[in-house]
């Protein structure tokens, strides 16, 4: 059975890949499949985003055939919600800094936005909403979270977006500075993809 991530984004289709790969005979990311769709994440909510890729990349793909019985199409929204900001970047942190997607400019916009606030009052966590289509089947949600806390300045040079101010306590180190089987053990997109994975079996 194929898996068709509904993301061209390289880290996320490599640690979906790891965690999914036992389930699916062929996993790929929408460029590898041939698919190519800018779908325009304007929802409220990252829920609501994952839906609306996961509902026009399957869509796309059913209509050109590529996808039969069993065959699914998955597709999430992360979002980093920061207690001290009542949740914001939240559904809009991709275009927290800019209208294009800017990790840099993100991550130094968020640090402005925390100036001056102490440690204990830094915490935040990442939120993944997941949707998996699978054709013939009913859909499957869910929503991963980890907590952690946002560091006063980027550590470490791994992983992207805002993982470099992601201090995840229980390791004690940021995302930026684990490597990929270590995030991919303890982060959100793992959290998400086990309660999919409960529910697939
Ligand atoms: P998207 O859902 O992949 O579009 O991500 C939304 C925003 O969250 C973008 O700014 C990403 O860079 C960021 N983001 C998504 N996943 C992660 C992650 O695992 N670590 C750090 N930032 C992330």
């Amino acid at each position: 059975m194929k898996l068709i991530i509904a993301s061209n984004n390289k880290h996320k289709i490599e640690e979906i890949k790891a965690m999914l790969g036992v389930r699916f005979d062929v996993v790929q990311g929408m460029r590898e499949a041939g698919l190519e769709l800018e779908v325009d994440e304007n929802a409220e909510t990252l829920e609501g985003n994952a839906e609306k890729k996961a509902a026009e990349v399957f869509a796309l793909a059913d209509s050109m055939g590529i996808i039969g019985n069993g065959d699914a199409v998955l597709a999430d929204d992360t979002g980093l919600l920061v207690d001290a900001l009542g949740g914001a970047p939240g559904v809009r942190s991709a275009r927290y800094a800019t209208d294009g997607h800017d990790d840099a400019a993100n991550r130094r916009k968020l640090l402005y936005a925390l100036a001056g606030v102490p440690t204990r009052k830094r915490g935040a966590h990442f939120a993944t909403a997941m949707v998996l289509k699978i054709k013939g089947e009913p859909d499957i949600e869910a929503t991963g979270r980890v907590f952690g806390v946002i560091t006063e300045e980027e550590r470490g040079e791994n992983g992207f977006g805002y993982d470099s101010l992601f201090f995840y306590e229980p390791m004690g180190k940021t995302f930026a500075e684990m490597d990929a089987e270590e995030k991919n053990a303890v982060s959100h997109r793992k959290n998400a993809l086990a309660l999919v994975l409960a529910a697939l079996n």
